[in-house]
């Protein structure tokens, strides 16, 4: 044997000796693998094992039907594809039991993670500018988070005369409503052009602020008699942004 050792060249000795330290490193460390990491089959049930020990946390929102109708509510708006507990966090607990709450954020935050304008997101998609759309109040005390309107037509006057308004609300006249000089029957709203707004149809109108025995203290007067003479004033000053120079 010790002979047989000795015919065997020296380097092919190093390079088995080397083999066999590998190999037993090899064998030694799959042995310290699980089972489960080598077998696909074990792996498998492994895993489930593991995934169904977790703690159930989101319910789903056919579970919330059962206790809330806004469930019933939202079905059938905008946000009805929304989850319950996209807005309200994982909820399993709280409908088992019901003194743990839910999330409940009311802040505009909550909407703007969505609504936030955003070019990235996909055309269409109904999005707001929080800087300008209607600051400083919850969303929620215009749009129902359960049933989020579509955009109503607004009811005011701007809504089809903006230009209008937007003179006005630079002019001297700033401070007087649409209605301080047009009668406007509601109907003129919907069917404005069978429901005419009235406007004002002779000097007098003006005078009762403008003439010189007027007793609305704050406004320039002029002499009825003289100023303007036979003119309606709106023929010389346009009633929605008078100005004198
Ligand atoms: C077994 C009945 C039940 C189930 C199921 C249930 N809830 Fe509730 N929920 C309640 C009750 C009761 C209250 C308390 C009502 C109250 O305080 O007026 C409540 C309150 C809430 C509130 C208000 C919390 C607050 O701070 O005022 C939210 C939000 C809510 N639930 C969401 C959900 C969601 C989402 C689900 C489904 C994942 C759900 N609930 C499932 C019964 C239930
Ligand atoms: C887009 C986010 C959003 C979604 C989706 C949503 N909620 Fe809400 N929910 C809110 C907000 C915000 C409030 C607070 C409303 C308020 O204070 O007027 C609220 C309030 C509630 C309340 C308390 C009662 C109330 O009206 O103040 C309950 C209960 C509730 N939600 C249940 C649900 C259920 C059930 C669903 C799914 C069917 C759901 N919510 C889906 C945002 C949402
Ligand atoms: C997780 C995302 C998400 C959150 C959070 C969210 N929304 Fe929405 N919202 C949507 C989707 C999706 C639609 C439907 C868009 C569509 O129909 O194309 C929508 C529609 C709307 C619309 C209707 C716009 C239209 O086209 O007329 C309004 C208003 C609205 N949401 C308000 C809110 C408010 C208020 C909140 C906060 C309480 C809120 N949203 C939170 C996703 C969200
Ligand atoms: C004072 C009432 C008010 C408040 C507060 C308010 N909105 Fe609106 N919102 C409206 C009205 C009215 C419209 C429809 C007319 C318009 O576009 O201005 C509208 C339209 C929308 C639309 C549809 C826009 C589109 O292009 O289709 C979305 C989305 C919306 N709001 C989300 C929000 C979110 C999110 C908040 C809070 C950050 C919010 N709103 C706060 C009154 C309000
Ligand atoms: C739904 C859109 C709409 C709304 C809202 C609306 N108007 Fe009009 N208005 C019109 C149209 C369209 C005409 C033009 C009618 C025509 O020429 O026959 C008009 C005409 C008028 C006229 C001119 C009448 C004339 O004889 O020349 C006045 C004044 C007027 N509107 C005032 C108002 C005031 C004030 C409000 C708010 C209280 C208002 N309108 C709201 C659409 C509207
Ligand atoms: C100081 C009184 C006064 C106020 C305030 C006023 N108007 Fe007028 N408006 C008039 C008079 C007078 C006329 C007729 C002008 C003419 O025939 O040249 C008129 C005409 C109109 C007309 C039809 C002709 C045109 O100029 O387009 C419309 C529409 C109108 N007003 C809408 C409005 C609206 C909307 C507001 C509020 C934003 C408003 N008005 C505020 C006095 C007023
Ligand atoms: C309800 C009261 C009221 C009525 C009605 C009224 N005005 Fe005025 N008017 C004012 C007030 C307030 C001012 C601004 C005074 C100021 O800024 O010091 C003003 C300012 C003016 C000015 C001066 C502008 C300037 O540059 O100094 C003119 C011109 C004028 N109005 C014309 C009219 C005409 C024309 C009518 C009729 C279509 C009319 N006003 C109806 C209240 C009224
Ligand atoms: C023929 C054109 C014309 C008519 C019509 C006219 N104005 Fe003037 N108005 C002017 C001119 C020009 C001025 C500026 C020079 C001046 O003060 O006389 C003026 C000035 C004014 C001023 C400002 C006075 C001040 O002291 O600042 C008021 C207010 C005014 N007008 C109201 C009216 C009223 C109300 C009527 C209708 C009863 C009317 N105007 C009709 C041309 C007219």
């Amino acid at each position: 044997m010790k002979r047989l050792l000795q015919k065997i060249p020296d380097s092919l000795l190093r390079v088995g000796s080397v083999f066999i330290v590998f190999i037993t490193v090899v064998l030694l460390i799959r042995s310290l693998i699980p089972a489960s990491l080598k077998n696909s089959e074990e792996h498998r049930n492994a895993t489930v094992e593991r995934e169904v020990a977790h703690p159930v946390k989101h319910a789903g929102s056919e579970v919330c039907a059962d206790c809330h109708e806004q469930y019933e509510l939202k079905k059938t708006g905008y946000h009805k594809n929304l989850a319950c507990e996209t807005c309200h966090g994982a909820a399993q607990a709280h409908s088992e039991d019901q003194e743990i709450k839910p999330v409940l954020n009311r802040k505009r935050e909550a909407c703007t993670l969505c609504h936030l304008f955003n070019p990235s997101r996909p055309t269409g998609f109904p999005q707001i500018n929080p800087v300008v759309h209607n600051p400083g109040k919850q969303c929620i005390t215009c749009h129902n988070p359960h049933d989020p309107k579509p955009p109503r037509v607004p009811k005011d006057c701007q809504a089809c005369h903006e230009q209008i308004e937007r003179t006005k609300a630079v002019s001297p006249h700033v401070q007087l409503d649409c209605t301080t000089c047009h009668t406007v029957n509601e109907q003129h709203k919907i069917t404005p052009r069978v429901v005419k707004a009235n406007i004002p149809n002779d000097r007098t109108f003006c005078g009762k602020c403008h003439a010189n025995d007027s007793k609305i203290k704050e406004t320039p007067k002029v002499d009825l008699s003289t100023h303007g003479e036979k003119y309606l004033c709106w023929e010389c000053h346009y009633p929605h942004m008078p100005e004198v120079n």
